[in-house]
């Protein structure tokens, strides 16, 4: 496996101009050309508690906010805190199937009817609360529906906007709203809004590297099992591909995406860039060993690459490792890496390295 290197863009080679420069020119391309370009119009935000339970003789509280955008969209933020004297640090995250499925409890409120508890393994909450950390989590369908609808509806809709070939898809869509709720986390006073990792698996975890690339007040980024259109680096064109997931997924990035179908090396950077702009922050992208679609190696490969920009703020990342062997956790300064032994999926095993890599949130 040879090393990968940029060569596109020159502001690599210097800290200043990476930061006055760089990073905004690869953030750019990527909305213009990957995920699709957020209206400038702001909208407005109304953020209020619904309701709220106490779990485990006190040890947790759980909330429910309503996040409305424009008076128009609604959006239910189930909330975890621990038991704390001070403000802590949190996960944010999407989640699939509704914030029911993180629990088999009637108190949270259901998405249509939706399983309870079916997501329980991976939203390990007991866990997490344990160590100091507090959860906040929203159904990825509450800001953009996953299906090819023609952005009728979700937050594409809250704009009025005339669409063109720039114009944002839903994981776009999904990475603003997980912003809309950081806005709103200073509210939470039990929250340190500084000091909240964003998290997501497969595409919710594309969504949390685009979000945390570009909204830098993401303090950390978790990309699990992200694949293409996430950390795999596209030239690669191991497992899926531009082309395959444009054409299965035609409503998840932009239209201007489509033209790097079997073209990828047309792109103006690659996935490693985009990693690269969650620098100095630090960052965790994780694969399976059975996850050959999400292609681990080309994961692992577009984190080392984005070890450069690391580099100009004098952290090593994960510059001179070798690709892990399963099971085994790669820890640098401000990269970590691993391969999970199995198929594509994010479980407790998973949730333990992102808790052990996030303790520098606690120190802060
Ligand atoms: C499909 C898709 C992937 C995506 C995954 C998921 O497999 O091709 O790109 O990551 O779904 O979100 O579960």
């Amino acid at each position: 496996m040879g090393a990968f290197s940029y060569g596109q863009n020159d502001a690599l080679q210097d800290l200043k101009k990476w930061k006055s420069q760089g990073r905004r020119e690869v953030i750019d391309f990527f909305a213009r050309e990957v995920y699709g370009v957020v209206p400038a119009a702001k909208v407005s935000a109304k953020w209020k508690l619904d309701r709220e339970s106490v779990l485990a003789d006190g040890a947790i509280t759980r909330r429910e906010y309503l996040l409305s955008l424009a008076d128009q969209l609604e959006a239910r933020v189930l909330v975890y805190l621990p038991k704390s004297e001070k403000s802590v640090p949190a996960f944010l995250g999407l989640n699939f199937g509704g914030n029911q499925s993180l629990e088999d409890d009637e108190w949270i409120t259901s998405i249509k009817d939706g399983k309870r508890g079916s997501a329980a393994e991976r939203w390990p909450v007991q866990m997490i609360i344990s160590q100091g950390f507090a959860v906040v989590t929203v159904y990825c369908g509450d800001f953009d529906p996953d299906h090819d609808d023609q952005f009728q509806n979700g937050v594409h809709a809250l704009f009025g906007e005339k669409r063109d070939e720039e114009s944002w898809g839903t994981i776009s869509g999904w990475a603003w709203g997980l912003s809309r709720v950081l806005d709103q986390l200073s509210k939470v006073p039990e929250i340190d809004e500084d000091r909240v990792a964003v998290i997501g698996h497969s595409r919710l975890g594309k969504t949390a590297l685009w979000a945390g690339a570009f909204d830098e007040r993401f303090a950390m980024v978790v990309s699990n099992n992200s694949g293409c259109g996430g950390a795999a680096l596209s030239r690669r064109r191991q497992g899926e591909t531009v082309e395959k997931i444009n054409t299965r997924f035609p409503h998840w990035f932009s239209q201007s995406y489509k033209k790097f179908n079997n073209k990828e090396e047309d792109l103006l950077f690659d996935q490693d860039q985009l990693v690269a702009c969650v620098a100095p922050r630090p960052i965790y992208v994780a694969s399976a060993s059975e996850d050959s679609w999400a292609d681990p190696v080309g994961e692992f490969l577009s984190l080392q690459s984005a070890a450069s920009v690391y580099g100009l703020f004098g952290m090593k990342g994960l510059a001179d490792r070798e690709f892990p062997s399963p099971g085994e956790v790669l820890s640098g300064d401000g990269q970590w890496y691993h391969l999970r032994m199995g198929r594509h999926d994010i479980t407790p095993w998973d949730w333990e390295r992102y808790l052990k890599a996030a303790s520098l949130l606690k120190k802060k």
